[in-house]
């Protein structure tokens, strides 16, 4: 995963800036990080850190992974952002968070995770989510999905079904990671008060990524 995430693609890093621009107008609900217009950011499955380089001056983390591999080249990455402050790496899946209290981050933010959940955890997932986030507190997420345009890219949804299914090479390159789930639906029956998500074809300028160009991104409020 470090050798497939230490590639910066520049397009798509234009997407994730402005897709987690509006984060800094966020106002945390915890008064001793409101007085520093600091805000706490939980990220479930944050792998080597792909996403620092986005998250507001001052943010104070919590991060979530259940592979404890990921700490070393997390921690190793962490010292190029001086600018955010990790309170804890717990390692866990994301339907079990017990050590995330009730209520007490500002923003969660998933990015190429739904895909490698086992499905049966996903609602359970968001329902975890749902109950760390304060009221009002927001989700991001980034996900690439199914090919939702059949018409034009038949092919690339059946490259998807047989690199999942018939030569699962995806799941066993990229830990689990399944090329044909529709994410998006679950979210928006998620029970969340508000959802605003867009399908869109990944910039990423690699024949390799082909049958993960189709994604969807959004924020999901409590
Ligand atoms: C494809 S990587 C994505 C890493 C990073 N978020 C990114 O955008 O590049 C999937 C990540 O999800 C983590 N993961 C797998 N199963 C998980 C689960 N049940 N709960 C939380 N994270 C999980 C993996 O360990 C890995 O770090």
């Amino acid at each position: 995963m470090h050798f497939c995430t230490k590639d910066v693609f520049p397009e798509l890093e234009e997407v994730k800036k402005e897709h987690f621009a509006s984060m800094s107008s966020i106002v945390s609900h915890d008064p001793a990080l409101l007085d520093k217009k600091a805000i706490r950011i939980l990220e479930i499955g944050v792998g080597t850190g792909v996403n620092f380089a986005h998250y507001p001056e001052g943010s104070h983390l919590v991060v979530v992974d259940p592979n404890p591999h990921f700490k070393s080249y997390f921690e190793e990455n962490r010292k190029s952002f001086p600018h955010l402050q990790v309170e804890d790496f717990v390692v866990t899946t994301g339907d079990r968070m017990e050590a995330v209290k009730d209520e007490s981050v500002d923003v969660v933010v998933v990015t190429l995770v739904l895909c490698s959940l086992p499905s049966e955890t996903i609602q359970a997932t968001l329902k975890e989510i749902q109950r760390v986030l304060v009221p009002g507190g927001k989700f991001y997420f980034m996900e690439h999905i199914v090919e939702f345009d059949l018409k034009k890219y038949w092919w690339r949804r059946k490259l998807q079904h047989v690199f999942t299914h018939w030569i699962p090479v995806w799941p066993f390159i990229f830990d689990g990671c399944c090329l044909d789930r529709d994410t998006l639906p679950v979210i928006q029956q998620a029970g969340f008060s508000s959802v605003h998500a867009q399908k869109y074809y990944a910039p990423i300028p690699s024949m390799f990524y082909e049958p993960e160009r189709s994604n969807m991104k959004g924020i999901a409020t409590k």
